[in-house]
């Protein structure tokens, strides 16, 4: 019985280990685009028609203009708002999604603490949505 607790316990550990190495790698690794889901090819994304209906799921009830306050002052129920940005700035930069911070977030790649959407039972976005947001913000977030 010890012998069995000693070996589930070691390859815990070694699992564990592995773990942190596989993570820490992550959070060295600069952060990279070929993490990044490839931008949708649909042309003539716009925030209203695509964008909006996606962050009212999955962002809004953070980051709403009509609350007297946001989530790092960052409304995103808005184009305006999103543009605006949040307390450091830019969260899109129009033309380059592959260096939006929004994208970034949502894509799960750099700082954990910026992962984004938050909260319980909070859900990633899919592939498919994020392609979705790359695409809007490279033609132009409009
Ligand atoms: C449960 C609340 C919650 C939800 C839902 C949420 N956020 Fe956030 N968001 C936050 C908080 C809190 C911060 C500030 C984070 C910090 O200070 O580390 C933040 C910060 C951000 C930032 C700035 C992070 C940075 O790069 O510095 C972005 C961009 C962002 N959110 C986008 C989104 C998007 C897009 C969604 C939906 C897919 C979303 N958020 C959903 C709470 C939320």
């Amino acid at each position: 019985m010890k012998v069995m607790t000693k070996f589930i316990a070691t390859a815990l550990t070694a699992t564990f280990a592995l773990t942190l190495s596989v993570l820490a790698d992550d959070t060295n690794a600069p952060a990279s685009t070929t993490a990044l889901p490839a931008a949708s090819t649909k042309t003539g994304v716009t925030f209203a028609t695509d964008i909006k209906p996606i962050f009212d799921a999955a962002c809004v009830k953070c980051h709403d203009s009509t609350k007297p306050k946001q989530a790092a002052k960052l409304s995103l129920d808005t184009l305006e708002g999103v543009l605006n940005g949040d307390r450091d700035g830019a969260v899109v930069r129009p033309g380059d999604s592959a260096k939006s911070d929004l994208v970034l977030s949502v894509a799960h790649v750099g700082d954990p603490d910026t992962f984004m959407p938050k909260g319980k039972g909070a859900k990633k976005l899919t592939d498919d949505q994020i392609g979705l947001i790359r695409a809007w913000i490279d033609q132009g977030a409009k």
